[in-house]
């Protein structure tokens, strides 16, 4: 038995979209200070953000401007990356866009198109367009990882009206399982990729819920649709990603894991 170094992500490459944000912060924060370069991408001029989360060292951050709905920035993005460090250990596609709530007859078609094409399409082809730096990253001792956050909102019938955001969830884990059943065999017909896919499925954690959770008494009352009775921190999926990342999670691909204080088996699963 090997238990040395399980955990490691020193020195990895790491890119998580929307990674100035809620939740991409905790994960881009948590691989910074375990050694790890990451660049973080969105809309966003992201200079300060990446400045801050350096400051959780020994790793470092570093900033991009992408929109991900863009195939262009999608491409200069990956070129970035490649010019900058030559592979990409782990891939995190976090950024999406939440909200876009109207009854079923009255639900406008562009914020469909809007939502999925971050949600969903932005997912397939950053990581279309970054497997050859995966593929360089990837070895038969070490793998490479692409993590996909989803939504329990992807596994469970959630939210009044909420039509686009639970679909283009459901459709990235089926993506993610996808992509592991046919990409990530290492004994596949194009010679062994060694790359993992997974997917987490996060409950109420700030972000965008940070609308509800300004006082006690909201976080209280979002925290209550969890079994753990809390919302949760940044650093929870944090976490959750470093395991998927480091040789700790390399016998895992394809798989949701849900980091969501019990929320889906609670008694709440459908509030
Ligand atoms: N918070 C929750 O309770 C919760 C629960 C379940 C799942 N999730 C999932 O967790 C992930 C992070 O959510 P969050 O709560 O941290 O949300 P958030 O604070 O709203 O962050 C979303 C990020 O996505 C980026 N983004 C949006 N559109 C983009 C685009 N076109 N191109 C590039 N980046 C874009 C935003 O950055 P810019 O504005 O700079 O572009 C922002 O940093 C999402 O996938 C979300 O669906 C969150």
């Amino acid at each position: 038995m090997d238990f040395e170094n399980l955990f490691q992500v020193e020195n990895k490459v790491i890119c998580v979209t929307g990674g100035a944000g809620g939740i991409g912060r905790g994960i881009a924060g948590a691989f910074v200070a375990y050694g790890a370069t990451v660049y973080i991408a969105s809309r966003s001029d992201l200079t300060d953000a990446a400045a801050e989360l350096s400051t959780c060292g020994p790793g470092e951050c570093v900033p991009v401007s992408a929109d991900l709905s863009s195939d262009a920035d999608i491409a200069a993005l990956v070129d970035t990356i490649g010019e900058r460090s030559g592979r990409l250990d782990v891939l995190v596609n976090n950024a999406a866009l939440g909200g876009f709530i109207h009854r079923f007859g009255e639900f406008p078609m562009d914020e469909w198109d809007t939502m999925t094409n971050v949600n969903l399409r932005a997912p397939f082809a950053l990581t279309q367009a970054a497997l050859p730096l995966l593929r360089e990253a990837a070895s038969d001792e070490s793998h490479a990882a692409v993590i996909n956050i989803a939504s329990v909102d992807g596994m469970r019938i959630a939210g009044d009206n909420d039509w686009a955001y639970g679909m283009s969830k459901a459709g990235l884990i089926h993506l993610t399982r996808q992509l592991a059943g046919l990409l990530g065999n290492k004994h596949g017909r194009d010679g062994g990729y060694n790359i993992t896919f997974n997917a987490i499925a996060p409950g109420p954690f700030p972000g965008m819920l940070d609308r509800y959770l300004e006082t006690e008494e909201g976080r209280a009352a979002v925290g209550a649709v969890t079994v753990s009775g809390r919302v949760g921190k940044p650093e929870d999926i944090g976490a959750a990603c470093i395991y998927l990342a480091s040789r700790a999670g390399s016998y895992v691909t394809g798989a949701v894991l849900p980091v969501d204080g019990g929320l889906l088996v609670g008694k709440m699963a459908n509030s």
